[in-house]
């Protein structure tokens, strides 16, 4: 049986992949490797727990001997690296856990995985899953492809963008068999509401303040999860090793329009006169280099693979409240205790 490890698999978009693949592959093993930080909730994966080819195991990536030790014992034939830490702001709170976890846990798995499929790469591969806030931000026009030149700006996309040249790196001096996504902003069930999305459909719910940055004009481009996930399985078994692939579904919203759409949308399901609770509205201050606009060209994967996003905005962010809605109690757990702390720290004095 073919042995798959996904890292990071408990977190939003890593439990999206993994459903996929242990429900698409019944006879390939799925091994979920998660240090279960704040962001990581087991409760995301509570569907296929007991499935046969489902394996959890908690550890930390940035622990060296035991990463090396996993991977002897497992002899795992391909590697899906989500884990990280993802968050900006955290980030520029305490860059360091983003060195630690993004950067050397990164270089853990590369070494883990030379060492034991020892320069015999047939079959065998390593995809790295990253962003495309590593190449900068955009002005009003144009886009990211995959040669544009990296420019990151925050502790996480200069992270992100050094474990991707991490493993380029590992490409062209050992023949290593990688390949590398870049994907925008993804929004869906199972995102932990520090992030824009869930956590503006949970404020509005509890009409508390909805907190935008600077005047809200920031673009970004936002793709559904369980696009990002399907575009991953297709990247993963089609794509050719050493290459780089853009993901994103030429989307693009400037925060506070796409705001306006949350609020209407979970008001009219709330039963409040729709666009009622835009008085919660409340700008405060910018993000520390807060990039102006996120814009991805996808047409790579679209024509080499054939992905295209499956959904249209407006089913998305329907699905999307409604799965918030109704999983009150998943949202009620992840908020609770060290949440309501790292909330008071960021938000309480602005
Ligand atoms: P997330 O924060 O929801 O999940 C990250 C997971 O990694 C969690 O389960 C956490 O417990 C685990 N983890 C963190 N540190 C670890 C460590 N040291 N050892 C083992 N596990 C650890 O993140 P996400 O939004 O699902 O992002 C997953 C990946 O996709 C990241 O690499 C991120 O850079 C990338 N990405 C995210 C987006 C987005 O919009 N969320 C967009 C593009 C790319
Ligand atoms: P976020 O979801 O943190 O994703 P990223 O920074 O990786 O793009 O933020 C999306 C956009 O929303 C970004 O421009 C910052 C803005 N934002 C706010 O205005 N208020 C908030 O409370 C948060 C979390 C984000």
């Amino acid at each position: 049986m073919k042995k798959i490890l996904i890292t990071g698999a408990a977190g939003f978009i890593g439990s999206h992949v993994a459903r996929l693949f242990v429900n698409k592959y019944p006879d390939t093993h799925i091994f979920n490797l998660d240090k279960l930080t704040y962001a990581g909730n087991l409760e995301n994966l509570k569907d296929i727990e007991h499935n046969p080819n489902y394996t959890f195991i908690k550890g930390d990536i940035v622990d060296g001997d035991f990463i090396l030790e996993l991977f002897k014992e497992y002899q795992f034939d391909g590697v899906i690296h989500l884990a990280a830490e993802s968050h900006v702001d955290r980030s520029i709170e305490n860059p360091m856990e983003f060195i630690m976890t993004n950067i050397v846990g990164t270089v853990n798995l590369l070494n883990a995985a030379r060492h034991i499929w020892d320069g015999d790469f047939e079959g065998k591969r390593f995809y790295h899953v990253s962003t495309d806030e590593v190449y900068g931000s955009l002005g009003n026009e144009g886009f990211f492809y995959e040669d544009t030149a990296y420019d990151p700006h925050s502790p996480y996309s200069a992270s992100k963008a050094s474990s991707d040249h991490l493993v380029r790196a590992y490409h062209d001096t050992y023949g290593f068999p990688m390949i590398i996504s870049n994907c925008s902003n993804n929004y869906g069930p199972n995102q932990f509401p520090e992030k824009l999305v869930p956590l503006f459909i949970n404020n509005i719910c509890h009409n508390k303040p909805l907190p935008v940055y600077g005047k809200g004009e920031n673009v970004r481009d936002w793709l559904y999860v369980i696009d990002h996930a399907h575009a991953i399985d297709v990247i993963f078994h089609q794509g050719a090793n050493g290459e780089t692939f853009n993901i994103g579904g030429h989307n693009e919203w400037k925060n506070i329009d796409l705001i306006k759409v949350l609020i209407k949308v979970v008001d009219k399901k709330l039963g409040r006169e729709p666009g009622s609770s835009e008085k919660l509205i409340t700008y405060v201050t910018d993000r520390a280099g807060h990039d102006l606009r996120y814009a991805i060209d996808s047409t790579k994967l679209q024509e080499t693979l054939g992905w295209k996003p499956s959904l249209q905005f407006e089913e998305g962010i329907e699905l999307t409240v409604d799965w918030y809605l109704k999983n009150q109690e998943w949202l009620d757990n992840v908020t609770s205790g060290d949440y309501q702390k790292y909330y008071d720290e960021m938000y309480g004095d602005r």
